[in-house]
């Protein structure tokens, strides 16, 4: 469309919806800003303004819960496609696969007859041990933007609006509602907001959620400097921002702030702080009505680029779910996803031919992980997990027997609950009102809790090694039985999880030793891990065969049996860094992790590679790395500026092993002579080839100015100094293949 149609169209609508505020009462405006059910905003009949219908979450479609309780309504129809979580998403390293699975959810959160999907979460990873980092892509910017991008525009194709979330540097869950963090202004710009920046310009996002976190003491909720000066008037946002659950806190700061939506946890909905609160405040005179038209409009230009309401109604697209196609889909994501860290002596790919007898050790090759993890959580059409995918794949010559390995508490709540609904106990408080807000937003409470959990952890390791004695035993003796030996280990999301960080980096339940134990009796076991964060890994340069799977969907037993037979050649890349011990990391060494009350990002830019990089730390396995089947050969790089700003790439990859593979090519910019302190390098383009044996193919990539530049808070804006920086073109962030020095002038 013309831009000047466009511009047309706008202005009709603006014009539409400010008749349609003039029409409404004080109630009414008021019943639009905030919940009247926990997933859902006001109706208003009398004008044809239907609820905006929301839904958790990122890996699919939760399921169906109660209005005003946290209990799943229990139905037999709200099962859905499972996704691979972001952080398998970013792993593949292809961003065409953000737009399909953007549209999978999309199409999925339509057809189950919703408007606001509450994803992509697109926080930066800071440190290893946050519970929620599987729900999110990367430790840096540029990447997690890249996928951000085209996964907002493939939902939203599908008339849903995506929410991007949680806005801005949600980056722990230790004392997630109350920790206020202190920032710095130009770690700010550069690490925090880029991809949310992205996510409004690029991708034209229709809404936002606020985080439950403050930064430098006050709120995201009620954050004029964060809703008001940079998403709005800096970026130009004009969509709807939605509270995180229970994320507003006072009524007059969040009225007069870009706070549109107040969304909670809580069942007193008339009492949220944006209900009667804000309109005694209104009548008394003391809040301008304008604060609510405001929010009025950004929520009703929501509900016209959805079609919810506006002429276009009928034209709304209908949307689907469980379409086998959302499956194939799926199952692509799982096989891009999955690293393969380590393959010394070309372990795998695995002959299924040569195979008789094969064993298959560890519970994560049983376990279910899509119902868990917190609002991640969903009711799966199904899930294939690792033994049935192994088991299908090689079907009935082969015998594969299985051995739990190391013991995993059940850790099931009571039937029909979840974790937010005992966050809300009704037993203790019937009515469900200011006494249950006042005790979960009591910080000695909810601190109590938290203690409670850590020696619960601490209880099941004491359980764990009671049982695992016998668990090894019986694994011990099947892994010296077989041709082959498949260890499934890792996380679950008992560790992954909202609302808790993780207390250490360590495989839980005595899984090391299990490890250590097994390569000692056949040291080709391969190694294979499902989890949602980096772990330790102390046994790495003994193990020859290390392949790392995040939660990859209901597909992921199929995709990993793919690969470990030599089906699909893997072909995904860390998305972060694994470090060699926790206590490697930035945040570790600060002590500014996981802290209550207040926390400071001391080590401003360097987190993830950038701080690995500058203080010279080996990680286990670096950001980027992956490796494949094949092997990929970097030549030829030139570089030609462009109009005295863009400088464009030119290299060629090949494939010089003897099959198609699948390469991610990163491009880190490494400023030489900077006149402030900047990261050794920071990736700032990549692109994934495929290529057959022996084929090679001619890369192109741009860097554009704004590739060069840093936020001067000063100056209060990006900016490039002239001069040279050294153009790194790499396998990952440590094996750089090809270099040169582009000037900007
Ligand atoms: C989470 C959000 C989620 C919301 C609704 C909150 O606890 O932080 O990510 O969308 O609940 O379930």
């Amino acid at each position: 469309m013309l831009k000047k149609d466009e511009k047309k169209i706008e202005k009709k609508r603006e014009k539409e919806i400010d008749k349609l505020i003039k029409k409404l009462t004080l109630d009414e405006k008021i019943a639009m800003i905030h919940g009247a059910s926990l997933f859902r905003s006001g109706e208003l009949a009398r004008l044809g303004i239907p609820a905006i219908e929301t839904s958790d979450g990122p890996m699919g479609v939760r399921a169906e819960f109660l209005d005003d309780r946290w209990i799943p309504v229990g139905n037999q129809d709200d099962m859905v496609t499972y996704l691979p979580s972001n952080s398998a998403l970013a792993s593949s390293w292809n961003t065409d696969l953000a737009r399909e699975m953007g549209h999978v959810l999309g199409a999925e959160a339509r057809g189950r007859g919703k408007d606001v999907i509450l994803a992509p979460g697109i926080n930066i990873k800071r440190d290893p041990l946050c519970g929620r980092n599987f729900e999110y892509m990367s430790e840096d910017p540029v990447l997690t933007k890249a996928f951000a991008v085209p996964f907002i525009q493939a939902v939203q194709e599908n008339d849903v609006a995506a929410c991007v979330k949680h806005f801005a540097a949600n980056g722990q869950e230790t004392d997630r509602l109350m920790v206020d963090e202190e920032i710095d202004e130009r770690t700010l710009y550069e690490l925090y907001l880029p991809a949310f920046k992205a996510a409004v310009q690029e991708a034209g996002v229709y809404s936002v959620m606020g985080a439950y976190n403050k930064i430098n003491g006050v709120h995201c909720c009620e954050n004029k400097k964060l809703l008001d000066e940079i998403l709005r008037k800096e970026w130009g946002f004009d969509g709807a921002v939605i509270s995180d659950w229970g994320g507003v806190h006072k009524t007059r700061e969040a009225a007069e702030c870009s706070m549109d939506l107040e969304m909670s946890i809580f069942p007193d909905f008339d009492d949220y702080k944006l209900a009667n609160p804000l309109k005694v405040l209104i009548e008394k005179g003391e809040i301008s009505v304008d604060t609510v038209d405001a929010k009025v409009r950004n929520l009703l230009r929501m509900m016209y680029r959805l079609k919810m309401i506006g002429s276009k109604r009928e034209e709304r697209k209908a949307g689907a779910y469980n379409k086998p196609e959302h499956r194939e889909a799926v199952l692509r994501g799982a096989q891009e996803s999955m690293i393969l860290l380590k393959n010394e002596n070309r372990i795998l790919p695995l002959d299924a031919k040569k195979i008789k007898k094969l064993a298959v050790i560890g519970a994560n090759a049983v376990i279910q992980h899509s119902y868990g993890g917190g609002s991640a959580e969903i009711k799966a059409l199904y899930e294939i997990c690792p033994l049935a995918g192994l088991k299908m794949y090689l079907g009935g010559n082969v015998k594969v027997s299985y051995a739990q390995g190391y013991y995993v508490p059940q850790n099931k709540t009571d039937e029909g609950e979840n974790w937010q609904a005992a966050s809300v106990d009704e037993d203790r408080n019937p009515d469900m009102g200011k006494a249950v807000r006042d005790e979960v937003n009591d910080s000695e409470n909810r601190r109590r809790g938290e203690e409670e959990r850590l020696a619960k952890l601490e209880r099941e390791k004491a359980e764990a090694h009671e049982k695992n004695e016998k668990l090894f035993a019986e694994a011990l003796e099947m892994a010296k039985d077989a041709d082959a030996v498949i260890f499934v280990g890792g996380l679950n999301h008992d560790y992954d999880v909202e609302g808790c960080d993780r207390p250490d980096m360590k495989l839980p339940y005595e899984q090391d030793m299990l490890i250590e134990a097994l390569l000692k009796v056949r040291k080709d076991v391969i190694l294979t891990f499902v989890g949602g964060s980096p772990v330790e890994m102390p046994w790495r340069e003994q193990a020859q065969t290390i392949l790392w799977s995040y939660y990859a969907g209901m597909e992921t037993g199929n995709a990993l049996a793919q690969i470990i037979f030599g089906e699909v050649n893997p072909s995904g890349k860390l998305a972060e860094t694994f470090p060699v011990k926790y206590e490697d990391c930035a945040a570790a060494k600060n002590g500014q992790f996981g802290k209550w009350g207040n926390i400071v990002l001391e080590e401003g830019l360097y987190c993830g590679y950038r701080h690995f990089d500058r203080q010279r730390i080996k990680p286990a396995f670096c950001f980027g790395h992956g490796l494949s089947y094949t092997s990929f050969e970097y030549s030829g790089l030139t570089m030609k500026a462009e109009k005295g700003k863009d400088v464009k790439l030119t290299f060629s990859v090949k494939n010089i092993g003897k099959r198609a593979g699948a390469e991610a090519v990163q491009i880190y910019i490494a400023p030489i002579a900077a006149q402030v302190d900047r990261p050794d390098k920071e990736l700032k383009a990549f692109s994934k080839v495929e290529l057959g044996a022996g084929r090679s193919k001619k890369i192109s990539l741009t860097l554009k100015q704004e590739d060069f530049m840093y936020y001067d808070a000063q100056l209060r804006k990006f900016i490039a100094d002239a001069g040279d920086y050294e153009i790194l073109v790499g396998a990952s962030c440590e094996d750089i293949r090809l270099r040169g020095i582009a000037t900007l002038s």
